[in-house]
């Protein structure tokens, strides 16, 4: 039995800590605020800032871990590859989870060092800089912070008129205090996916079937599995998952995204050496593991013979329109009682806030049916819950 310490204590960690406590792991769940969802289902918990090298490392030395396994990329990542020298495993790798956190580190290994499609881009340090590499990409481009999370900071400039107000929206929206942003040419894509992409200790590197998904403002609201993908553009995407992958190197589930064009191909976006949000979707029991599932086998170096497509599942998140300390949810009976292969989870977070994610809506078809109705019965039926005071 292995003692993981929990970096991050959201939706995403709650279902990871349910899945450990299935194998009998013990589990201590950190985050910043008391209360978080993994918190509420795990052995212990810890509150401090992630970001603050030195609690994290008082808390390595309080709980002295066998695992580490971060939920989200807010956290004083250099420290990990200490942690690591001294002996303890990270999951995937201090190396996957420093690089992943900044756009910078991730990107330039992607495009450079492995030579992967991924749409122009350019760094600034100040407006100046901005204005002059959105010039050398046209217009619109997308404006970003290095370090954010959920489309925090992001902008689609669609004239130059516009990057000052980009420039200033992602400083603000920057975690910690660096003053630069990357600029993207704009992808004209048909769709994008993420592919999960399970990397083993003793075993082959394994995908799971795409997901597809729908992002309003950087975050997402809508994912399905599986859409239909070209095969050569699903054997290009799996090919890059594989070579990002191994050159971040360690085991682990991690959620690669892609955008697909009909006309241009795939294009590597971005990654995250961990499971990921629209994965949420296979909490509706699409595959033979979920991704929080494969995630905890491929950490602890339990065999995972095949990732299996069991059925069609879409998922459909709940987002709070009001800010308060004591949500309730109307309409959870109603959302679930049309239909029998309807579920939902509340992620029971203390607070809400405007646009927070709540709990999500999921649903499943068996295969060959039609994934375009079960996406629309998945909304419906979120959009009948209501956060309120
Ligand atoms: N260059 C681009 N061209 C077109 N659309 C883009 C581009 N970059 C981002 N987007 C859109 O914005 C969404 C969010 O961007 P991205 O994945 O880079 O950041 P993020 O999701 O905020 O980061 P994280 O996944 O770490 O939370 C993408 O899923 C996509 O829909
Ligand atoms: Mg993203």
């Amino acid at each position: 039995m292995k003692k993981i310490l929990l970096l991050g204590s959201g939706e995403l960690g709650k279902e990871f800590v349910i899945a450990a406590q299935r194998l009998g792991q013990t589990v201590v769940a950190c985050d910043k605020y008391a209360g978080a969802p993994a918190m509420q289902v795990a052995d212990a918990f810890e509150v401090f800032d992630m970001l603050d090298g030195d609690a994290l490392a008082a808390a390595v030395a309080k709980h002295r871990p066998d695992i580490i396994v971060p939920e989200i990329e807010a956290i004083r990542t250099e420290r990990l590859y200490d942690f690591e020298r001294a002996g303890v495993q990270v999951a995937p790798s201090a190396r996957a989870v420093n690089f992943t956190m900044n756009r910078k580190a991730i990107r330039d290994l992607a495009a450079k060092e492995l030579g992967l499609k991924t749409a122009r881009y350019f760094y600034a340090t100040s407006l100046e800089e901005l204005q002059q590499a959105a010039a050398k990409i046209g217009f619109p481009c997308v404006v970003k912070p290095l370090m954010s999370s959920s489309g925090k900071g992001q902008s689609l400039v669609k004239a130059p008129e516009e990057l000052e107000h980009a420039w200033q929206y992602g400083c603000e929206g920057s975690r910690g205090d660096i003053r630069e942003l990357i600029v993207e040419e704009f992808i004209r894509f048909d769709s994008e996916i993420t592919l999960l992409t399970v990397t083993q200790k003793n075993g082959p590197t394994l995908f799971c079937p795409p997901i597809g998904h729908v992002q309003k403002g950087g975050d997402y609201r809508e994912s399905f599995q599986s859409p239909h993908v070209a095969p050569e553009h699903l054997a290009e995407a799996q090919r890059m998952a594989a070579a990002v992958t191994e050159a971040l190197t360690g085991a682990g589930l991690w959620g690669v995204e892609f955008f697909l064009s009909h006309d241009n191909g795939v294009y590597f976006s971005e990654l995250s050496p961990r499971p990921h949000d629209t994965g949420m979707v296979t909490l509706a029991g699409t595959q033979n593991l979920n991704e929080f599932e494969l995630h905890l086998r491929a950490v602890l170096g339990i065999p995972i013979p095949a990732v299996t497509f069991e059925r069609l599942g879409a998922s459909a998140v709940i987002l709070s329109p009001v800010a308060t300390q004591t949500p309730h949810y109307e309409g959870v009976g109603e959302a679930v009682a049309e239909d029998p292969r309807t579920d939902i989870r509340i992620f029971g977070k203390p607070v809400a806030r405007v646009n927070r994610r709540m709990g999500v809506v999921v649903g499943y078809e068996p295969l060959g049916s039609d994934l375009d109705a079960l996406r629309d019965r998945v909304k419906a039926a979120a959009a009948k819950v209501k956060v309120t005071e």
